[in-house]
Protein backbone atom coordinates (compact mmCIF):
# COMPACT_ATOMS: atom_id res chain seq x y z
CA UNK A 1 0.00 0.00 0.00
CA UNK A 2 3.04 2.45 0.98
CA UNK A 3 4.58 1.43 -2.08
CA UNK A 4 1.67 2.33 -4.10
CA UNK A 5 0.98 5.36 -2.47
CA UNK A 6 4.54 6.80 -3.07
CA UNK A 7 4.77 4.88 -6.59
CA UNK A 8 0.81 7.32 -7.45
CA UNK A 9 2.18 10.63 -5.98
CA UNK A 10 5.63 10.03 -7.36
CA UNK A 11 7.33 10.24 -3.76
CA UNK A 12 10.92 8.92 -4.17
CA UNK A 13 11.22 5.16 -2.22
CA UNK A 14 13.79 5.14 0.57
CA UNK A 15 16.52 3.98 -1.69
CA UNK A 16 16.06 6.34 -4.78
CA UNK A 17 18.52 8.69 -4.88
CA UNK A 18 21.31 7.96 -2.30
CA UNK A 19 23.81 5.45 -2.04
CA UNK A 20 22.26 2.32 0.19
CA UNK A 21 24.00 1.01 3.20
CA UNK A 22 24.60 -2.45 1.88
CA UNK A 23 23.47 -5.16 4.47
CA UNK A 24 22.13 -8.35 2.48
CA UNK A 25 23.15 -9.94 -0.65
CA UNK A 26 22.98 -12.43 -3.24
CA UNK A 27 25.53 -14.27 -4.57
CA UNK A 28 24.98 -16.40 -7.76
CA UNK A 29 27.65 -19.55 -7.82
CA UNK A 30 29.43 -20.77 -5.12
CA UNK A 31 32.53 -21.89 -7.16
CA UNK A 32 36.20 -20.15 -6.31
CA UNK A 33 35.08 -16.56 -6.79
CA UNK A 34 31.74 -16.62 -5.78
CA UNK A 35 32.71 -18.36 -2.57
CA UNK A 36 35.39 -16.02 -1.81
CA UNK A 37 32.81 -13.47 -1.80
CA UNK A 38 30.62 -14.42 0.08
CA UNK A 39 33.35 -14.79 2.86
CA UNK A 40 34.65 -11.18 2.52
CA UNK A 41 31.24 -10.02 2.46
CA UNK A 42 29.79 -12.24 5.78
CA UNK A 43 32.98 -11.22 7.44
CA UNK A 44 31.72 -7.71 7.03
CA UNK A 45 28.82 -8.61 9.03
CA UNK A 46 26.49 -8.33 5.87
CA UNK A 47 24.08 -11.11 5.15
CA UNK A 48 24.83 -13.45 2.36
CA UNK A 49 22.89 -15.90 0.62
CA UNK A 50 24.70 -18.10 -1.69
CA UNK A 51 22.89 -19.59 -4.84
CA UNK A 52 24.08 -22.89 -6.86
CA UNK A 53 22.18 -24.73 -9.46
CA UNK A 54 22.64 -28.01 -7.81
CA UNK A 55 22.93 -29.34 -3.75
CA UNK A 56 26.10 -31.07 -4.34
CA UNK A 57 27.80 -28.12 -6.28
CA UNK A 58 26.59 -25.77 -3.25
CA UNK A 59 27.79 -28.10 -0.98
CA UNK A 60 31.55 -27.89 -2.40
CA UNK A 61 31.49 -23.85 -2.36
CA UNK A 62 30.46 -23.89 0.96
CA UNK A 63 32.93 -26.24 1.96
CA UNK A 64 35.65 -23.99 0.39
CA UNK A 65 34.45 -21.40 3.03
CA UNK A 66 34.68 -23.23 5.87
CA UNK A 67 38.39 -24.72 4.34
CA UNK A 68 39.20 -20.93 3.62
CA UNK A 69 38.10 -19.41 7.16
CA UNK A 70 39.97 -22.76 8.60
CA UNK A 71 43.41 -21.33 6.77
CA UNK A 72 42.43 -17.87 8.42
CA UNK A 73 42.07 -19.05 11.98
CA UNK A 74 45.37 -21.02 11.60
CA UNK A 75 47.13 -18.37 10.45
CA UNK A 76 45.69 -16.13 13.70
CA UNK A 77 43.67 -13.63 11.49
CA UNK A 78 40.70 -15.19 13.10
CA UNK A 79 39.23 -17.07 16.20
CA UNK A 80 36.83 -19.89 16.06
CA UNK A 81 34.12 -17.71 17.50
CA UNK A 82 34.68 -15.85 14.19
CA UNK A 83 34.74 -18.60 11.91
CA UNK A 84 31.56 -19.89 13.37
CA UNK A 85 29.42 -16.58 13.01
CA UNK A 86 31.02 -15.92 9.37
CA UNK A 87 29.75 -19.43 8.57
CA UNK A 88 26.44 -18.87 10.27
CA UNK A 89 26.23 -15.52 8.23
CA UNK A 90 25.80 -17.47 5.06
CA UNK A 91 22.42 -19.07 4.12
CA UNK A 92 22.92 -21.54 0.68
CA UNK A 93 20.08 -21.73 -1.51
CA UNK A 94 19.48 -23.86 -4.92
CA UNK A 95 16.10 -21.35 -4.89
CA UNK A 96 16.65 -18.35 -6.65
CA UNK A 97 13.85 -16.71 -4.95
CA UNK A 98 15.57 -16.68 -1.79
CA UNK A 99 17.54 -13.59 -3.36
CA UNK A 100 14.13 -11.68 -3.67
CA UNK A 101 14.90 -9.36 -0.50
CA UNK A 102 18.80 -8.60 -1.65
CA UNK A 103 19.62 -5.18 -1.97
CA UNK A 104 22.59 -6.09 -4.06
CA UNK A 105 23.34 -9.64 -6.05
CA UNK A 106 26.42 -10.22 -7.12
CA UNK A 107 26.50 -12.80 -10.57
CA UNK A 108 29.79 -15.21 -10.50
CA UNK A 109 28.77 -17.83 -12.28
CA UNK A 110 30.72 -19.28 -15.38
CA UNK A 111 31.84 -16.40 -18.13
CA UNK A 112 29.29 -17.37 -20.84
CA UNK A 113 27.38 -14.29 -21.92
CA UNK A 114 24.04 -16.18 -22.80
CA UNK A 115 24.20 -18.05 -19.34
CA UNK A 116 24.56 -15.23 -18.17
CA UNK A 117 22.13 -13.39 -19.35
CA UNK A 118 19.44 -16.08 -18.87
CA UNK A 119 20.04 -15.61 -15.43
CA UNK A 120 19.67 -12.24 -15.29
CA UNK A 121 16.66 -12.12 -16.95
CA UNK A 122 15.22 -14.88 -13.78
CA UNK A 123 16.74 -12.14 -11.72
CA UNK A 124 14.81 -9.46 -12.81
CA UNK A 125 11.67 -10.68 -12.14
CA UNK A 126 13.03 -12.10 -9.17
CA UNK A 127 14.82 -9.54 -6.75
CA UNK A 128 13.00 -6.08 -5.93
CA UNK A 129 13.58 -3.21 -8.39
CA UNK A 130 15.69 -1.39 -6.13
CA UNK A 131 18.22 -3.84 -6.12
CA UNK A 132 21.26 -3.60 -8.17
CA UNK A 133 22.66 -6.30 -10.06
CA UNK A 134 26.61 -6.45 -10.19
CA UNK A 135 28.89 -9.18 -12.26
CA UNK A 136 31.98 -10.35 -11.28
CA UNK A 137 33.19 -10.78 -14.68
CA UNK A 138 36.65 -10.65 -15.85
CA UNK A 139 35.74 -10.02 -19.51
CA UNK A 140 32.54 -9.63 -20.88
CA UNK A 141 30.64 -6.23 -21.50
CA UNK A 142 29.02 -4.77 -18.37
CA UNK A 143 27.26 -2.64 -20.36
CA UNK A 144 25.71 -5.67 -22.96
CA UNK A 145 24.36 -7.48 -19.92
CA UNK A 146 22.60 -4.57 -18.30
CA UNK A 147 21.09 -4.04 -21.35
CA UNK A 148 19.37 -7.27 -21.22
CA UNK A 149 17.86 -6.29 -17.81
CA UNK A 150 15.29 -3.81 -17.30
CA UNK A 151 17.49 -2.02 -14.69
CA UNK A 152 20.77 -0.71 -16.53
CA UNK A 153 21.00 1.76 -14.41
CA UNK A 154 21.05 -0.79 -11.98
CA UNK A 155 23.91 -2.76 -13.47
CA UNK A 156 27.68 -2.46 -12.64
CA UNK A 157 30.58 -4.76 -12.56
CA UNK A 158 32.59 -6.10 -9.25
CA UNK A 159 35.59 -7.67 -10.32
CA UNK A 160 36.98 -9.54 -7.27
CA UNK A 161 40.48 -11.25 -7.65
CA UNK A 162 41.67 -14.58 -6.38
CA UNK A 163 42.13 -15.46 -3.55
CA UNK A 164 39.63 -12.98 -2.45
CA UNK A 165 40.28 -13.72 1.33
CA UNK A 166 43.87 -12.50 0.31
CA UNK A 167 44.06 -10.00 -2.43
CA UNK A 168 42.81 -6.60 -1.28
CA UNK A 169 41.32 -4.78 -4.14
CA UNK A 170 38.06 -4.94 -6.41
CA UNK A 171 37.21 -3.51 -9.41
CA UNK A 172 34.16 -1.78 -9.57
CA UNK A 173 33.04 -0.83 -13.46
CA UNK A 174 30.72 2.18 -14.28
CA UNK A 175 29.36 1.97 -17.51
CA UNK A 176 27.83 4.88 -19.72
CA UNK A 177 23.84 3.49 -17.94
CA UNK A 178 24.84 2.86 -14.69
CA UNK A 179 23.78 5.24 -12.41
CA UNK A 180 26.05 7.41 -9.72
CA UNK A 181 23.83 6.13 -6.56
CA UNK A 182 24.84 2.29 -8.17
CA UNK A 183 28.63 3.14 -8.64
CA UNK A 184 28.73 4.95 -5.27
CA UNK A 185 27.18 2.12 -3.39
CA UNK A 186 28.94 -0.47 -5.12
CA UNK A 187 32.18 1.20 -4.48
CA UNK A 188 30.93 1.38 -0.73
CA UNK A 189 30.09 -1.96 -0.47
CA UNK A 190 33.57 -2.83 -1.78
CA UNK A 191 35.29 -0.50 0.84
CA UNK A 192 33.23 -2.05 3.06
CA UNK A 193 33.87 -5.64 2.73
CA UNK A 194 37.41 -4.62 3.47
CA UNK A 195 38.80 -3.79 -0.55
CA UNK A 196 40.65 -1.24 -1.98
CA UNK A 197 38.25 -0.13 -5.19
CA UNK A 198 39.68 0.83 -8.20
CA UNK A 199 36.85 2.85 -10.24
CA UNK A 200 37.15 1.96 -13.87
CA UNK A 201 35.07 2.19 -17.63
CA UNK A 202 33.56 -0.87 -18.91
CA UNK A 203 36.73 -1.83 -21.53
CA UNK A 204 37.77 -4.96 -22.06
CA UNK A 205 40.17 -6.34 -18.94
CA UNK A 206 39.29 -3.27 -17.26
CA UNK A 207 42.82 -2.15 -15.43
CA UNK A 208 44.33 -5.12 -14.09
CA UNK A 209 43.60 -7.84 -16.98
CA UNK A 210 44.66 -5.44 -19.26
CA UNK A 211 48.05 -5.29 -18.02
CA UNK A 212 47.89 -8.99 -16.49
CA UNK A 213 46.86 -10.84 -19.58
CA UNK A 214 48.93 -9.74 -22.00
CA UNK A 215 52.26 -10.18 -19.28
CA UNK A 216 50.91 -14.25 -19.51
CA UNK A 217 50.44 -14.26 -22.52
CA UNK A 218 54.25 -12.88 -23.34
CA UNK A 219 55.51 -15.46 -20.51
CA UNK A 220 54.02 -18.13 -22.57
CA UNK A 221 55.54 -16.64 -26.03
CA UNK A 222 59.11 -16.72 -24.60
CA UNK A 223 58.49 -20.15 -23.23
CA UNK A 224 57.45 -21.25 -26.65
CA UNK A 225 60.40 -19.81 -27.95
CA UNK A 226 62.97 -21.45 -26.12
CA UNK A 227 63.74 -18.17 -24.55
CA UNK A 228 64.23 -19.46 -21.16
CA UNK A 229 63.19 -22.91 -18.87
CA UNK A 230 59.54 -22.38 -17.36
CA UNK A 231 61.19 -22.34 -13.96
CA UNK A 232 63.42 -19.42 -14.97
CA UNK A 233 60.96 -17.99 -16.49
CA UNK A 234 58.89 -17.74 -12.89
CA UNK A 235 61.93 -17.22 -10.49
CA UNK A 236 63.54 -14.62 -13.16
CA UNK A 237 60.22 -12.50 -12.16
CA UNK A 238 59.80 -13.61 -8.98
CA UNK A 239 62.95 -13.08 -8.09
CA UNK A 240 63.78 -9.86 -10.27
CA UNK A 241 60.73 -8.31 -9.37
CA UNK A 242 59.49 -9.91 -6.56
CA UNK A 243 56.18 -11.36 -7.50
CA UNK A 244 54.41 -14.10 -5.12
CA UNK A 245 54.12 -16.05 -8.26
CA UNK A 246 55.79 -15.91 -11.73
CA UNK A 247 53.50 -16.22 -15.10
CA UNK A 248 53.23 -19.47 -15.45
CA UNK A 249 52.36 -20.78 -11.94
CA UNK A 250 50.21 -17.74 -12.31
CA UNK A 251 48.42 -18.99 -15.44
CA UNK A 252 48.25 -22.18 -13.67
CA UNK A 253 46.75 -20.68 -10.45
CA UNK A 254 44.11 -18.37 -12.99
CA UNK A 255 43.24 -21.40 -15.22
CA UNK A 256 45.11 -21.65 -18.57
CA UNK A 257 41.49 -21.83 -20.37
CA UNK A 258 40.39 -18.32 -18.20
CA UNK A 259 43.57 -16.69 -19.99
CA UNK A 260 42.69 -18.12 -23.40
CA UNK A 261 39.20 -16.89 -23.19
CA UNK A 262 40.42 -13.39 -21.81
CA UNK A 263 43.05 -12.74 -24.44
CA UNK A 264 40.50 -14.03 -26.85
CA UNK A 265 37.92 -11.58 -25.84
CA UNK A 266 40.76 -8.76 -25.51
CA UNK A 267 42.14 -9.59 -28.87
CA UNK A 268 38.49 -9.48 -30.73
CA UNK A 269 38.09 -6.10 -29.01
CA UNK A 270 41.50 -4.30 -29.75
CA UNK A 271 42.97 -6.43 -32.72
CA UNK A 272 46.70 -5.93 -31.25
CA UNK A 273 49.10 -8.97 -31.72
CA UNK A 274 49.76 -9.22 -27.50
CA UNK A 275 46.08 -10.14 -26.96
CA UNK A 276 46.58 -12.88 -29.30
CA UNK A 277 47.14 -16.42 -27.34
CA UNK A 278 49.82 -17.90 -28.76
CA UNK A 279 49.38 -21.57 -30.11
CA UNK A 280 51.01 -23.22 -27.45
CA UNK A 281 48.47 -22.41 -24.88
CA UNK A 282 45.84 -23.18 -27.40
CA UNK A 283 47.21 -26.65 -27.70
CA UNK A 284 47.20 -26.77 -23.78
CA UNK A 285 43.65 -26.08 -23.50
CA UNK A 286 42.71 -28.30 -26.39
CA UNK A 287 44.95 -31.24 -24.41
CA UNK A 288 42.90 -30.28 -21.27
CA UNK A 289 45.57 -28.67 -19.59
CA UNK A 290 44.07 -25.98 -17.45
CA UNK A 291 46.68 -25.70 -14.66
CA UNK A 292 45.59 -26.45 -11.35
CA UNK A 293 42.22 -27.16 -11.47
CA UNK A 294 42.26 -30.12 -14.03
CA UNK A 295 46.20 -30.72 -12.23
CA UNK A 296 48.29 -30.26 -15.10
CA UNK A 297 48.97 -27.37 -16.58
CA UNK A 298 52.77 -25.81 -17.21
CA UNK A 299 53.54 -27.73 -13.54
CA UNK A 300 52.16 -31.02 -13.12
CA UNK A 301 49.68 -30.77 -9.54
CA UNK A 302 49.14 -34.63 -8.98
CA UNK A 303 49.65 -35.75 -5.53
CA UNK A 304 52.81 -37.35 -5.96
CA UNK A 305 54.61 -33.84 -7.41
CA UNK A 306 52.50 -31.55 -5.89
CA UNK A 307 54.78 -31.18 -2.14
CA UNK A 308 57.83 -29.96 -5.10
CA UNK A 309 55.65 -26.72 -6.62
CA UNK A 310 55.08 -24.91 -3.23
CA UNK A 311 56.58 -21.64 -3.25
CA UNK A 312 56.03 -19.25 -0.11
CA UNK A 313 56.55 -15.77 0.36
CA UNK A 314 57.98 -16.24 4.10
CA UNK A 315 60.24 -19.07 3.27
CA UNK A 316 61.42 -17.24 0.31
CA UNK A 317 61.77 -20.85 -1.13
CA UNK A 318 61.85 -21.46 -4.85
CA UNK A 319 60.17 -23.84 -7.45
CA UNK A 320 61.77 -27.10 -7.42
CA UNK A 321 60.28 -29.13 -9.70
CA UNK A 322 61.12 -32.80 -10.35
N1 LIG B 1 41.74 -15.24 5.11
C1 LIG B 1 42.56 -14.22 5.41
N2 LIG B 1 43.88 -14.22 5.17
C2 LIG B 1 44.41 -15.31 4.60
C3 LIG B 1 43.63 -16.42 4.25
C4 LIG B 1 42.23 -16.35 4.53
N3 LIG B 1 41.43 -17.34 4.21
N4 LIG B 1 44.43 -17.36 3.71
C5 LIG B 1 45.67 -16.84 3.69
N5 LIG B 1 45.65 -15.61 4.24
C6 LIG B 1 46.77 -14.70 4.38
C7 LIG B 1 47.91 -15.27 5.18
O1 LIG B 1 47.72 -15.05 6.56
C8 LIG B 1 49.08 -14.50 4.65
O2 LIG B 1 49.10 -13.21 5.25
P1 LIG B 1 50.45 -12.58 5.84
O3 LIG B 1 51.39 -12.47 4.65
O4 LIG B 1 50.00 -11.26 6.41
O5 LIG B 1 50.92 -13.55 6.86
C9 LIG B 1 48.74 -14.28 3.18
O6 LIG B 1 47.32 -14.44 3.10
C10 LIG B 1 49.42 -15.27 2.25
O7 LIG B 1 49.05 -16.58 2.62
P2 LIG B 1 50.05 -17.81 2.66
O8 LIG B 1 51.32 -17.41 3.37
O9 LIG B 1 49.37 -19.00 3.18
O10 LIG B 1 50.30 -18.12 1.13
P3 LIG B 1 51.45 -17.69 0.16
O11 LIG B 1 52.42 -16.78 0.80
O12 LIG B 1 51.92 -18.94 -0.45
O13 LIG B 1 50.61 -16.85 -0.93
C11 LIG B 1 49.03 -16.37 -2.59
C12 LIG B 1 49.58 -17.43 -1.67
C13 LIG B 1 48.29 -15.32 -1.77
C14 LIG B 1 48.06 -17.04 -3.56
C15 LIG B 1 50.25 -15.69 -3.33
O14 LIG B 1 50.99 -16.67 -3.99
C16 LIG B 1 49.80 -14.66 -4.32
O15 LIG B 1 49.51 -13.51 -3.98
N6 LIG B 1 49.76 -15.06 -5.62
C17 LIG B 1 49.31 -14.17 -6.70
C18 LIG B 1 47.81 -14.24 -6.78
C19 LIG B 1 47.28 -13.32 -7.84
O16 LIG B 1 47.98 -12.65 -8.57
N7 LIG B 1 45.94 -13.28 -7.91
C20 LIG B 1 45.26 -12.49 -8.89
C21 LIG B 1 44.92 -13.36 -10.05
S1 LIG B 1 44.16 -12.44 -11.35
C22 LIG B 1 42.52 -12.53 -11.00
O17 LIG B 1 42.08 -13.11 -10.04
C23 LIG B 1 41.63 -11.83 -11.98
C24 LIG B 1 40.89 -12.78 -12.85
O18 LIG B 1 39.92 -12.05 -13.57
C25 LIG B 1 41.76 -13.51 -13.83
Amino acid sequence: MLIFFNQKFGKKNKYEGKKMDITEIGICGCGQMGAGIAEVASKAGIKVISYEVEDKVLQKGLAKIDKSLSRAVEKGKLDEAGKKSVLENITGTTDLNDLADCQLVIEAITENFEIKTELYKKLDSIVNKNAIIASNTSSLSITEMGATTSRPEKFCGLHFFNPVAVMKLVEVVKTITTSDETFETAKAFGEKVGKVVVSCKDTPGFVVNRLLVPYLLDAIRALEAGVATRDDIDNGMKLGCGHPMGPLELTDFIGLDTIYYIGEIMFDEFKEHHYASPPLLKAMVKAGYMGRKSGRGFYDYSEVTKKHLTFTKKSNKVLETK
